[in-house]
Protein backbone atom coordinates (compact mmCIF):
# COMPACT_ATOMS: atom_id res chain seq x y z
CA UNK A 1 0.00 0.00 0.00
CA UNK A 2 2.80 2.19 -0.24
CA UNK A 3 1.79 3.87 -3.06
CA UNK A 4 -1.86 4.60 -1.66
CA UNK A 5 -1.36 8.78 -1.65
CA UNK A 6 0.05 8.17 -5.37
CA UNK A 7 -2.86 6.58 -6.64
CA UNK A 8 -5.47 8.43 -4.90
CA UNK A 9 -4.61 11.29 -6.34
CA UNK A 10 -4.65 10.06 -9.75
CA UNK A 11 -7.51 10.91 -12.47
CA UNK A 12 -7.30 9.13 -15.98
CA UNK A 13 -9.81 9.91 -18.47
CA UNK A 14 -10.78 10.59 -22.07
CA UNK A 15 -13.15 13.53 -23.42
CA UNK A 16 -15.06 12.32 -26.27
CA UNK A 17 -17.43 13.93 -28.29
CA UNK A 18 -18.38 13.93 -31.89
CA UNK A 19 -16.01 15.66 -34.28
CA UNK A 20 -16.40 19.73 -33.74
CA UNK A 21 -18.48 19.41 -30.62
CA UNK A 22 -15.07 21.20 -28.99
CA UNK A 23 -13.36 18.57 -27.24
CA UNK A 24 -10.33 20.21 -28.39
CA UNK A 25 -10.82 23.19 -27.00
CA UNK A 26 -12.10 21.78 -24.07
CA UNK A 27 -8.65 19.60 -23.46
CA UNK A 28 -6.47 23.11 -23.98
CA UNK A 29 -8.65 25.26 -21.51
CA UNK A 30 -8.08 22.23 -19.07
CA UNK A 31 -3.86 22.29 -19.44
CA UNK A 32 -4.25 26.07 -19.35
CA UNK A 33 -5.70 25.91 -16.15
CA UNK A 34 -3.62 23.18 -15.03
CA UNK A 35 -0.48 25.41 -16.12
CA UNK A 36 0.52 23.22 -18.60
CA UNK A 37 0.59 25.06 -21.46
CA UNK A 38 0.70 28.80 -21.31
CA UNK A 39 -1.08 29.77 -24.03
CA UNK A 40 -4.23 29.05 -26.00
CA UNK A 41 -3.90 27.46 -29.46
CA UNK A 42 -1.11 25.08 -27.97
CA UNK A 43 -2.88 21.71 -28.56
CA UNK A 44 -3.38 21.16 -31.44
CA UNK A 45 -6.49 19.26 -32.69
CA UNK A 46 -5.18 15.31 -33.39
CA UNK A 47 -8.55 15.25 -35.76
CA UNK A 48 -7.99 13.85 -39.68
CA UNK A 49 -9.99 16.64 -41.41
CA UNK A 50 -12.48 15.09 -44.10
CA UNK A 51 -10.02 17.12 -46.95
CA UNK A 52 -7.69 14.79 -45.40
CA UNK A 53 -8.74 11.50 -47.17
CA UNK A 54 -6.57 11.64 -50.34
CA UNK A 55 -3.90 13.97 -48.90
CA UNK A 56 -0.85 11.28 -47.26
CA UNK A 57 0.83 14.26 -45.86
CA UNK A 58 -1.28 15.65 -44.40
CA UNK A 59 -2.52 11.90 -42.31
CA UNK A 60 1.22 11.29 -41.78
CA UNK A 61 1.61 15.16 -40.20
CA UNK A 62 -1.80 14.23 -38.22
CA UNK A 63 -0.22 11.27 -36.61
CA UNK A 64 2.50 13.02 -35.83
CA UNK A 65 0.40 15.64 -33.81
CA UNK A 66 -1.81 12.45 -32.35
CA UNK A 67 1.66 10.89 -31.05
CA UNK A 68 2.38 14.39 -29.09
CA UNK A 69 -1.44 14.70 -27.42
CA UNK A 70 -1.95 11.03 -26.85
CA UNK A 71 -1.79 11.76 -23.43
CA UNK A 72 -1.35 14.63 -21.84
CA UNK A 73 -0.49 15.29 -18.16
CA UNK A 74 -0.99 17.70 -15.80
CA UNK A 75 -1.33 18.79 -11.89
CA UNK A 76 -4.37 20.44 -10.58
CA UNK A 77 -4.92 21.56 -6.57
CA UNK A 78 -3.04 18.48 -5.55
CA UNK A 79 -4.39 16.01 -8.16
CA UNK A 80 -2.38 14.21 -11.15
CA UNK A 81 -4.70 13.89 -14.09
CA UNK A 82 -4.15 12.69 -17.13
CA UNK A 83 -6.11 13.38 -20.16
CA UNK A 84 -6.02 10.46 -22.81
CA UNK A 85 -6.75 11.72 -26.16
CA UNK A 86 -8.81 9.73 -28.70
CA UNK A 87 -9.22 10.78 -32.72
CA UNK A 88 -12.10 12.32 -33.79
CA UNK A 89 -12.84 10.79 -37.10
CA UNK A 90 -14.85 7.92 -36.97
CA UNK A 91 -12.86 6.07 -39.26
CA UNK A 92 -10.58 5.89 -36.32
CA UNK A 93 -13.47 4.88 -33.83
CA UNK A 94 -11.34 1.29 -33.05
CA UNK A 95 -8.74 3.35 -32.00
CA UNK A 96 -11.01 5.46 -29.49
CA UNK A 97 -12.68 2.37 -28.25
CA UNK A 98 -9.39 1.32 -27.19
CA UNK A 99 -8.20 3.89 -25.14
CA UNK A 100 -11.38 4.01 -23.41
CA UNK A 101 -10.28 0.45 -22.14
CA UNK A 102 -7.63 2.86 -20.31
CA UNK A 103 -9.51 5.07 -18.40
CA UNK A 104 -11.66 5.17 -15.21
CA UNK A 105 -13.87 7.95 -16.38
CA UNK A 106 -14.94 10.11 -19.44
CA UNK A 107 -16.27 13.74 -20.33
CA UNK A 108 -18.69 13.69 -22.75
CA UNK A 109 -19.10 16.92 -24.93
CA UNK A 110 -22.41 18.28 -26.89
CA UNK A 111 -23.16 20.58 -28.91
CA UNK A 112 -25.69 23.20 -27.62
CA UNK A 113 -26.84 23.21 -31.18
CA UNK A 114 -26.07 20.28 -32.75
CA UNK A 115 -27.66 18.01 -29.58
CA UNK A 116 -26.50 14.24 -29.63
CA UNK A 117 -24.68 13.33 -32.59
CA UNK A 118 -24.00 9.62 -33.88
CA UNK A 119 -20.29 9.53 -32.57
CA UNK A 120 -20.95 10.45 -29.33
CA UNK A 121 -23.68 7.47 -29.13
CA UNK A 122 -21.22 4.76 -30.33
CA UNK A 123 -18.68 6.02 -28.14
CA UNK A 124 -21.31 6.18 -24.74
CA UNK A 125 -22.29 2.63 -25.73
CA UNK A 126 -18.99 1.05 -25.09
CA UNK A 127 -18.42 3.27 -21.83
CA UNK A 128 -21.56 1.77 -20.87
CA UNK A 129 -20.31 -1.83 -21.98
CA UNK A 130 -17.75 -1.53 -19.87
CA UNK A 131 -19.75 1.01 -16.44
CA UNK A 132 -17.11 4.01 -17.13
CA UNK A 133 -18.27 6.54 -14.81
CA UNK A 134 -19.80 9.37 -17.72
CA UNK A 135 -20.00 13.66 -17.01
CA UNK A 136 -21.36 15.76 -19.49
CA UNK A 137 -20.49 18.90 -21.17
CA UNK A 138 -23.09 20.83 -23.08
CA UNK A 139 -20.56 23.20 -24.99
CA UNK A 140 -21.28 26.78 -26.94
CA UNK A 141 -23.81 27.84 -24.81
CA UNK A 142 -22.76 31.50 -26.68
CA UNK A 143 -24.42 30.14 -29.40
CA UNK A 144 -28.31 30.13 -29.85
CA UNK A 145 -28.98 26.11 -29.68
CA UNK A 146 -31.84 23.62 -27.97
CA UNK A 147 -33.54 24.25 -25.33
CA UNK A 148 -31.96 23.06 -22.11
CA UNK A 149 -34.72 20.59 -20.76
CA UNK A 150 -35.07 19.17 -24.42
CA UNK A 151 -31.28 18.25 -24.57
CA UNK A 152 -31.47 16.77 -20.92
CA UNK A 153 -34.58 14.28 -22.74
CA UNK A 154 -32.46 13.93 -25.48
CA UNK A 155 -29.28 12.78 -23.45
CA UNK A 156 -31.39 10.77 -21.59
CA UNK A 157 -33.14 8.99 -24.66
CA UNK A 158 -30.42 9.09 -27.12
CA UNK A 159 -27.56 7.64 -24.81
CA UNK A 160 -29.89 5.90 -22.18
CA UNK A 161 -28.09 8.23 -19.40
CA UNK A 162 -29.56 9.04 -16.13
CA UNK A 163 -28.79 12.85 -16.13
CA UNK A 164 -28.35 15.07 -13.06
CA UNK A 165 -27.89 18.76 -14.04
CA UNK A 166 -25.01 20.11 -11.54
CA UNK A 167 -24.84 23.24 -13.45
CA UNK A 168 -28.08 25.20 -15.41
CA UNK A 169 -27.71 27.74 -18.10
CA UNK A 170 -29.25 31.39 -18.22
CA UNK A 171 -30.06 32.49 -21.54
CA UNK A 172 -27.93 31.34 -24.43
CA UNK A 173 -26.52 33.09 -27.46
CA UNK A 174 -26.19 36.38 -27.65
CA UNK A 175 -28.43 36.56 -24.22
CA UNK A 176 -26.07 33.93 -22.39
CA UNK A 177 -25.60 35.20 -19.05
CA UNK A 178 -24.08 32.35 -17.43
CA UNK A 179 -24.46 29.62 -15.59
CA UNK A 180 -25.78 28.39 -11.47
CA UNK A 181 -23.57 25.67 -10.22
CA UNK A 182 -26.05 23.74 -8.37
CA UNK A 183 -23.09 21.90 -7.11
CA UNK A 184 -21.60 25.06 -5.55
CA UNK A 185 -24.84 27.03 -4.94
CA UNK A 186 -23.00 30.05 -6.83
CA UNK A 187 -24.05 32.23 -10.00
CA UNK A 188 -21.14 32.59 -12.50
CA UNK A 189 -21.76 35.65 -14.05
CA UNK A 190 -20.83 35.73 -18.25
CA UNK A 191 -19.21 38.53 -19.27
CA UNK A 192 -17.55 38.07 -23.42
CA UNK A 193 -14.39 39.84 -24.17
CA UNK A 194 -13.80 38.55 -27.75
CA UNK A 195 -12.30 34.86 -27.14
CA UNK A 196 -12.24 35.26 -23.46
CA UNK A 197 -14.38 35.87 -20.72
CA UNK A 198 -14.18 36.01 -16.73
CA UNK A 199 -16.51 34.34 -14.39
CA UNK A 200 -17.89 36.76 -11.85
CA UNK A 201 -18.86 34.92 -8.97
CA UNK A 202 -21.98 35.40 -6.70
CA UNK A 203 -22.30 33.21 -3.88
CA UNK A 204 -26.08 32.31 -3.81
CA UNK A 205 -27.12 30.40 -0.34
CA UNK A 206 -30.68 30.87 -1.92
CA UNK A 207 -32.29 31.46 -5.41
CA UNK A 208 -34.91 34.12 -3.56
CA UNK A 209 -32.16 36.23 -2.32
CA UNK A 210 -33.09 39.93 -4.22
CA UNK A 211 -29.18 39.76 -5.57
CA UNK A 212 -30.08 37.79 -8.10
CA UNK A 213 -32.22 40.12 -9.35
CA UNK A 214 -29.83 42.75 -9.71
CA UNK A 215 -27.31 40.62 -11.15
CA UNK A 216 -29.17 39.18 -13.76
CA UNK A 217 -32.29 41.23 -14.60
CA UNK A 218 -36.08 40.20 -12.70
CA UNK A 219 -37.13 38.18 -15.53
CA UNK A 220 -34.08 35.84 -15.84
CA UNK A 221 -34.19 35.35 -12.03
CA UNK A 222 -37.60 34.46 -11.96
CA UNK A 223 -36.86 32.06 -14.94
CA UNK A 224 -33.98 30.68 -13.16
CA UNK A 225 -35.73 30.29 -9.80
CA UNK A 226 -38.65 28.04 -12.04
CA UNK A 227 -36.25 26.03 -13.79
CA UNK A 228 -33.96 25.43 -10.87
CA UNK A 229 -37.64 24.54 -8.82
CA UNK A 230 -38.25 22.52 -11.86
CA UNK A 231 -35.05 20.54 -11.99
CA UNK A 232 -35.39 19.98 -8.31
CA UNK A 233 -38.77 18.24 -9.03
CA UNK A 234 -37.80 16.23 -11.63
CA UNK A 235 -34.00 14.71 -10.99
CA UNK A 236 -32.92 13.36 -8.20
CA UNK A 237 -30.16 14.18 -5.46
CA UNK A 238 -26.79 13.55 -7.09
CA UNK A 239 -25.48 10.49 -5.43
CA UNK A 240 -21.55 10.04 -5.59
CA UNK A 241 -21.94 6.72 -5.41
CA UNK A 242 -24.44 6.08 -8.07
CA UNK A 243 -22.04 8.14 -10.74
CA UNK A 244 -18.87 6.25 -9.52
CA UNK A 245 -21.08 3.31 -10.27
CA UNK A 246 -22.27 4.58 -13.95
CA UNK A 247 -25.52 4.76 -13.23
CA UNK A 248 -26.08 8.39 -13.25
CA UNK A 249 -24.59 11.44 -15.00
CA UNK A 250 -23.60 15.09 -14.02
CA UNK A 251 -24.37 17.88 -16.49
CA UNK A 252 -22.61 21.22 -16.47
CA UNK A 253 -23.13 23.91 -19.29
CA UNK A 254 -20.76 26.50 -20.45
CA UNK A 255 -18.60 27.64 -23.61
CA UNK A 256 -15.32 26.17 -24.26
CA UNK A 257 -13.76 28.65 -26.40
CA UNK A 258 -14.91 31.54 -23.84
CA UNK A 259 -13.46 29.31 -21.34
CA UNK A 260 -16.66 29.74 -19.14
CA UNK A 261 -18.50 26.99 -17.46
CA UNK A 262 -14.37 24.74 -17.68
CA UNK A 263 -13.41 25.67 -14.24
CA UNK A 264 -16.63 24.36 -12.21
CA UNK A 265 -16.28 21.22 -14.39
CA UNK A 266 -12.87 21.00 -13.63
CA UNK A 267 -13.46 21.28 -9.89
CA UNK A 268 -15.93 19.15 -9.55
CA UNK A 269 -14.34 16.87 -11.60
CA UNK A 270 -11.67 16.18 -9.53
CA UNK A 271 -13.84 15.83 -6.51
CA UNK A 272 -16.12 13.07 -8.34
CA UNK A 273 -14.12 11.06 -10.67
CA UNK A 274 -13.04 7.96 -10.03
CA UNK A 275 -9.15 7.01 -8.55
CA UNK A 276 -7.56 4.13 -10.63
CA UNK A 277 -10.32 1.46 -10.68
CA UNK A 278 -9.61 -2.94 -10.70
CA UNK A 279 -8.73 -4.04 -13.80
CA UNK A 280 -10.11 -7.90 -14.73
CA UNK A 281 -7.80 -10.26 -15.96
CA UNK A 282 -8.83 -14.29 -17.20
CA UNK A 283 -7.30 -15.57 -13.92
CA UNK A 284 -8.11 -12.54 -11.62
CA UNK A 285 -9.12 -9.20 -10.41
CA UNK A 286 -6.02 -6.66 -10.36
CA UNK A 287 -6.50 -4.33 -7.90
CA UNK A 288 -4.82 -0.61 -8.14
CA UNK A 289 -3.38 -1.16 -4.43
CA UNK A 290 -1.62 -4.03 -5.04
CA UNK A 291 2.00 -4.39 -4.44
CA UNK A 292 3.10 -6.01 -7.66
CA UNK A 293 3.66 -3.89 -10.94
CA UNK A 294 1.07 -4.57 -13.49
CA UNK A 295 -0.06 -2.92 -16.71
CA UNK A 296 -1.38 -3.31 -20.40
CA UNK A 297 -0.87 -1.97 -24.17
CA UNK A 298 -3.66 -0.20 -25.27
CA UNK A 299 -2.36 1.81 -28.15
CA UNK A 300 0.73 1.01 -30.42
CA UNK A 301 2.34 4.30 -32.51
CA UNK A 302 4.41 4.10 -35.10
CA UNK A 303 7.24 6.17 -34.87
CA UNK A 304 7.24 9.40 -36.84
CA UNK A 305 10.77 8.23 -38.78
CA UNK A 306 10.52 5.94 -41.51
CA UNK A 307 14.50 5.36 -40.91
CA UNK A 308 14.16 3.63 -37.60
CA UNK A 309 10.96 1.26 -37.17
CA UNK A 310 10.59 1.62 -33.25
CA UNK A 311 7.29 2.28 -32.24
CA UNK A 312 6.06 3.26 -28.83
CA UNK A 313 3.60 1.26 -26.73
CA UNK A 314 1.23 3.05 -24.82
CA UNK A 315 1.15 0.93 -21.26
CA UNK A 316 -1.51 2.15 -18.62
CA UNK A 317 -0.45 0.75 -15.19
CA UNK A 318 -2.79 -0.78 -13.61
CA UNK A 319 -0.91 -1.87 -10.22
CA UNK A 320 1.58 -1.32 -8.17
CA UNK A 321 4.94 0.86 -9.52
CA UNK A 322 6.32 0.62 -12.81
CA UNK A 323 9.69 1.39 -12.36
CA UNK A 324 13.08 2.14 -15.09
CA UNK A 325 15.28 -0.90 -15.53
CA UNK A 326 13.42 -3.53 -13.65
CA UNK A 327 12.70 -6.92 -15.40
CA UNK A 328 9.14 -7.36 -15.95
CA UNK A 329 7.33 -10.36 -17.80
CA UNK A 330 5.83 -10.25 -20.74
CA UNK A 331 3.29 -12.26 -20.50
CA UNK A 332 2.51 -13.40 -24.66
CA UNK A 333 6.03 -13.73 -24.97
CA UNK A 334 6.96 -15.86 -21.81
CA UNK A 335 10.18 -13.68 -21.32
CA UNK A 336 10.86 -10.70 -19.26
CA UNK A 337 11.86 -7.36 -20.86
CA UNK A 338 13.29 -4.31 -19.27
CA UNK A 339 13.40 -0.86 -20.75
CA UNK A 340 15.77 1.83 -20.58
CA UNK A 341 13.79 4.81 -21.75
CA UNK A 342 10.12 4.87 -20.56
CA UNK A 343 8.36 8.07 -21.59
CA UNK A 344 5.65 10.20 -19.57
CA UNK A 345 3.85 12.74 -21.20
CA UNK A 346 3.13 16.07 -19.41
CA UNK A 347 0.85 18.32 -21.65
CA UNK A 348 2.59 18.44 -24.80
CA UNK A 349 6.11 17.09 -23.69
CA UNK A 350 7.88 13.72 -23.33
CA UNK A 351 10.00 13.36 -20.95
CA UNK A 352 12.25 10.19 -19.54
CA UNK A 353 10.86 8.89 -16.09
CA UNK A 354 11.87 6.48 -13.53
CA UNK A 355 8.85 5.75 -11.86
CA UNK A 356 4.88 5.56 -12.70
CA UNK A 357 1.64 4.99 -10.82
CA UNK A 358 -1.44 3.19 -11.02
CA UNK A 359 -3.43 5.73 -13.70
CA UNK A 360 -0.44 6.69 -15.35
CA UNK A 361 0.19 5.95 -18.87
CA UNK A 362 4.23 4.76 -19.72
CA UNK A 363 5.62 5.28 -23.52
CA UNK A 364 7.62 1.91 -24.35
CA UNK A 365 10.12 2.01 -27.21
CA UNK A 366 9.42 -0.93 -29.07
CA UNK A 367 11.01 -2.52 -32.16
CA UNK A 368 8.32 -5.30 -32.83
CA UNK A 369 7.78 -7.20 -29.22
CA UNK A 370 4.29 -5.68 -28.52
CA UNK A 371 0.74 -5.76 -29.97
CA UNK A 372 -2.27 -4.34 -28.30
CA UNK A 373 -3.50 -6.55 -25.25
CA UNK A 374 -0.10 -6.99 -24.39
CA UNK A 375 0.26 -7.27 -20.69
CA UNK A 376 3.78 -7.13 -18.14
CA UNK A 377 3.76 -7.95 -14.76
CA UNK A 378 6.06 -9.00 -12.44
CA UNK A 379 6.57 -12.41 -12.35
CA UNK A 380 2.97 -14.21 -12.74
CA UNK A 381 1.50 -14.30 -16.50
CA UNK A 382 -1.67 -12.19 -17.03
CA UNK A 383 -4.02 -11.34 -19.83
CA UNK A 384 -6.41 -8.89 -18.95
CA UNK A 385 -10.06 -8.53 -20.24
CA UNK A 386 -12.04 -5.59 -21.65
CA UNK A 387 -9.55 -4.84 -24.42
CA UNK A 388 -11.69 -6.24 -27.57
CA UNK A 389 -11.39 -5.88 -31.36
CA UNK A 390 -15.15 -4.89 -32.63
CA UNK A 391 -16.37 -6.45 -35.88
CA UNK A 392 -14.95 -4.30 -38.83
CA UNK A 393 -17.45 -2.89 -41.08
CA UNK A 394 -15.47 -2.55 -44.68
CA UNK A 395 -13.68 -5.33 -46.24
CA UNK A 396 -11.18 -5.61 -49.13
CA UNK A 397 -8.70 -8.67 -50.34
CA UNK A 398 -5.17 -7.40 -50.38
CA UNK A 399 -3.08 -8.65 -53.47
CA UNK A 400 1.13 -7.94 -53.17
CA UNK A 401 1.61 -6.09 -56.48
CA UNK A 402 5.83 -6.64 -56.46
CA UNK A 403 6.11 -10.75 -55.93
CA UNK A 404 9.86 -9.52 -55.44
CA UNK A 405 8.33 -7.84 -51.78
CA UNK A 406 6.36 -10.82 -50.38
CA UNK A 407 8.26 -10.95 -47.19
CA UNK A 408 8.34 -7.20 -46.66
CA UNK A 409 4.49 -6.91 -47.29
CA UNK A 410 3.93 -9.88 -45.27
CA UNK A 411 5.74 -8.59 -42.17
CA UNK A 412 3.88 -4.60 -43.08
CA UNK A 413 0.25 -6.52 -42.50
CA UNK A 414 1.62 -8.37 -39.55
CA UNK A 415 3.27 -5.15 -37.63
CA UNK A 416 0.37 -2.44 -38.77
CA UNK A 417 -2.30 -5.23 -37.48
CA UNK A 418 -0.34 -5.94 -33.99
CA UNK A 419 -0.40 -1.82 -33.74
CA UNK A 420 -4.20 -2.14 -34.48
CA UNK A 421 -4.51 -0.30 -37.35
CA UNK A 422 -7.12 -3.04 -38.73
CA UNK A 423 -7.79 -6.76 -38.48
CA UNK A 424 -6.56 -9.29 -40.98
CA UNK A 425 -8.28 -12.15 -42.03
CA UNK A 426 -7.42 -15.55 -44.23
CA UNK A 427 -10.06 -16.75 -45.99
CA UNK A 428 -9.90 -20.22 -45.61
CA UNK A 429 -11.42 -21.76 -49.05
CA UNK A 430 -8.60 -19.89 -51.28
CA UNK A 431 -6.48 -18.51 -48.78
CA UNK A 432 -6.46 -15.09 -49.64
CA UNK A 433 -6.16 -12.46 -47.56
CA UNK A 434 -8.80 -10.21 -46.08
CA UNK A 435 -8.75 -6.64 -44.56
CA UNK A 436 -11.14 -5.42 -42.75
CA UNK A 437 -11.28 -1.87 -41.26
CA UNK A 438 -13.76 0.67 -39.32
CA UNK A 439 -13.58 3.34 -42.22
CA UNK A 440 -12.31 3.70 -45.29
CA UNK A 441 -9.72 5.77 -44.90
CA UNK A 442 -7.92 3.26 -42.81
CA UNK A 443 -7.31 1.49 -46.94
CA UNK A 444 -5.11 4.56 -47.94
CA UNK A 445 -3.28 4.89 -44.68
CA UNK A 446 -2.40 1.10 -44.57
CA UNK A 447 -1.24 1.32 -48.47
CA UNK A 448 1.12 4.73 -48.14
CA UNK A 449 2.48 3.08 -45.23
CA UNK A 450 3.24 -0.59 -46.57
CA UNK A 451 5.28 1.34 -49.36
CA UNK A 452 7.31 4.13 -46.74
CA UNK A 453 7.65 1.99 -44.16
CA UNK A 454 8.17 -1.18 -45.39
CA UNK A 455 9.03 -0.90 -49.10
CA UNK A 456 6.14 -2.95 -50.08
CA UNK A 457 3.29 -2.49 -52.41
CA UNK A 458 -0.08 -3.53 -52.88
CA UNK A 459 -3.78 -2.71 -54.13
CA UNK A 460 -6.79 -3.47 -53.16
CA UNK A 461 -9.74 -5.63 -54.32
CA UNK A 462 -13.30 -5.89 -53.72
CA UNK A 463 -15.22 -7.76 -51.43
CA UNK A 464 -18.69 -8.21 -50.63
CA UNK A 465 -18.87 -8.55 -47.28
CA UNK A 466 -21.46 -6.28 -44.44
CA UNK A 467 -19.78 -7.67 -41.70
CA UNK A 468 -17.63 -10.50 -39.77
CA UNK A 469 -18.50 -11.88 -37.06
CA UNK A 470 -16.95 -14.48 -34.47
CA UNK A 471 -18.51 -18.25 -34.08
CA UNK A 472 -18.41 -20.64 -31.89
CA UNK A 473 -20.30 -24.01 -30.73
CA UNK A 474 -19.71 -26.66 -28.36
CA UNK A 475 -21.21 -29.37 -30.40
CA UNK A 476 -18.56 -29.79 -32.85
CA UNK A 477 -20.84 -31.53 -35.16
CA UNK A 478 -23.18 -28.71 -35.36
CA UNK A 479 -20.07 -26.41 -35.89
CA UNK A 480 -18.45 -28.36 -38.85
CA UNK A 481 -22.64 -28.65 -40.52
CA UNK A 482 -22.75 -24.53 -40.17
CA UNK A 483 -19.66 -24.10 -41.55
CA UNK A 484 -18.21 -27.03 -43.88
CA UNK A 485 -20.65 -25.92 -46.26
CA UNK A 486 -20.27 -22.65 -46.86
CA UNK A 487 -16.40 -22.56 -46.99
CA UNK A 488 -15.54 -19.85 -49.31
CA UNK A 489 -17.36 -17.94 -46.19
CA UNK A 490 -15.33 -18.50 -43.40
CA UNK A 491 -12.29 -17.14 -42.58
CA UNK A 492 -9.16 -17.20 -39.98
CA UNK A 493 -8.37 -14.13 -37.98
CA UNK A 494 -4.97 -13.94 -36.43
CA UNK A 495 -5.44 -16.04 -33.87
CA UNK A 496 -7.10 -18.86 -35.68
CA UNK A 497 -10.30 -18.50 -34.77
CA UNK A 498 -13.20 -18.56 -36.66
CA UNK A 499 -14.65 -15.77 -38.18
CA UNK A 500 -18.35 -15.87 -40.35
CA UNK A 501 -18.75 -13.30 -43.21
CA UNK A 502 -21.54 -12.07 -43.94
CA UNK A 503 -22.91 -10.36 -47.28
CA UNK A 504 -26.25 -8.81 -45.40
CA UNK A 505 -27.95 -8.69 -41.65
CA UNK A 506 -30.55 -10.20 -43.63
CA UNK A 507 -28.04 -13.39 -44.43
CA UNK A 508 -27.11 -13.12 -40.33
CA UNK A 509 -30.34 -13.43 -38.78
CA UNK A 510 -31.38 -16.21 -41.40
CA UNK A 511 -28.34 -18.41 -40.07
CA UNK A 512 -29.15 -17.60 -36.24
CA UNK A 513 -32.58 -19.04 -37.12
CA UNK A 514 -30.96 -22.02 -39.00
CA UNK A 515 -28.18 -22.45 -35.95
CA UNK A 516 -29.70 -21.80 -32.69
CA UNK A 517 -26.59 -23.61 -31.90
CA UNK A 518 -24.32 -21.65 -33.40
CA UNK A 519 -22.84 -18.57 -30.73
CA UNK A 520 -22.45 -15.20 -33.06
CA UNK A 521 -19.66 -13.04 -31.31
CA UNK A 522 -19.29 -9.33 -32.65
CA UNK A 523 -16.54 -8.81 -30.49
CA UNK A 524 -13.49 -10.47 -30.50
CA UNK A 525 -13.68 -11.27 -26.68
CA UNK A 526 -15.75 -13.82 -25.66
CA UNK A 527 -16.01 -17.13 -23.42
CA UNK A 528 -15.90 -20.18 -26.18
P1 LIG B 1 -13.31 18.84 -31.73
O1 LIG B 1 -11.95 18.70 -31.14
O2 LIG B 1 -14.40 18.26 -30.89
O3 LIG B 1 -13.42 18.40 -33.15
O4 LIG B 1 -13.69 20.41 -31.75
P2 LIG B 1 -12.77 21.71 -31.62
O5 LIG B 1 -12.37 21.93 -30.22
O6 LIG B 1 -11.74 21.71 -32.67
O7 LIG B 1 -13.88 22.81 -31.93
C1 LIG B 1 -14.61 22.83 -33.14
C2 LIG B 1 -14.98 24.24 -33.46
O8 LIG B 1 -15.88 24.75 -32.46
C3 LIG B 1 -13.80 25.20 -33.49
O9 LIG B 1 -14.06 26.18 -34.47
C4 LIG B 1 -13.85 25.84 -32.12
O10 LIG B 1 -13.24 27.12 -32.09
C5 LIG B 1 -15.35 25.96 -31.91
N1 LIG B 1 -15.74 26.02 -30.50
C6 LIG B 1 -15.29 25.28 -29.46
N2 LIG B 1 -15.91 25.67 -28.31
C7 LIG B 1 -16.75 26.66 -28.62
C8 LIG B 1 -17.65 27.47 -27.87
O11 LIG B 1 -17.80 27.37 -26.65
N3 LIG B 1 -18.38 28.41 -28.57
C9 LIG B 1 -18.24 28.57 -29.91
N4 LIG B 1 -18.98 29.52 -30.48
N5 LIG B 1 -17.38 27.84 -30.65
C10 LIG B 1 -16.66 26.90 -30.01
P3 LIG B 1 -13.39 26.13 -35.91
O12 LIG B 1 -13.91 27.31 -36.63
O13 LIG B 1 -13.61 24.78 -36.52
O14 LIG B 1 -11.89 26.19 -35.61
P4 LIG B 1 -11.00 27.43 -35.15
O15 LIG B 1 -10.72 28.15 -36.39
O16 LIG B 1 -11.81 28.24 -34.17
O17 LIG B 1 -9.83 26.78 -34.52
Amino acid sequence: MANKAEIERRRTFAIISHPDAGKTTLTEKLLLFGGAIQVAGAVKSNKIKKTATSDFMEIERQRGISVATSVMGFEYDGKKINILDTPGHQDFAEDTFRTLTAVDSVIVVIDVAKGVEIQTEKLVKVCQMRDTPIIVFINKLDRVGKDAFDLLDELEEKLNLNVIPLSWPIGMGPDFKGVYSRYEKSLKLFSPHGKQSTEDTVEISDLSDKILDKRIGERDAETLREEVEMLEEVYPEFVHEEYLEGLVSPVFFGSAINNFGVRELLDCFIDIAPSPQPSITETKEINPYDDEFSGFVFKIHANMDPNHRNRLAFVKVCSGKFERNKNYLHSRLGRKLKFSSPTAFMAEKKSIVDEAFPGDIVGLHDSGNFKIGDSLSENEPLKFKGIPSFSPEQFKYIENTDPMKAKQLAKGIDQLMDEGVAQLFTNLRNGRKIIGTVGALQFEVIQHRLKHEYNASCRWEPIQIHKACWFTCEDKNKFEEFANPKIRLIAEDKEKRKVFLTSSDYELRMEQQNFPEIKFHFTSEFDS
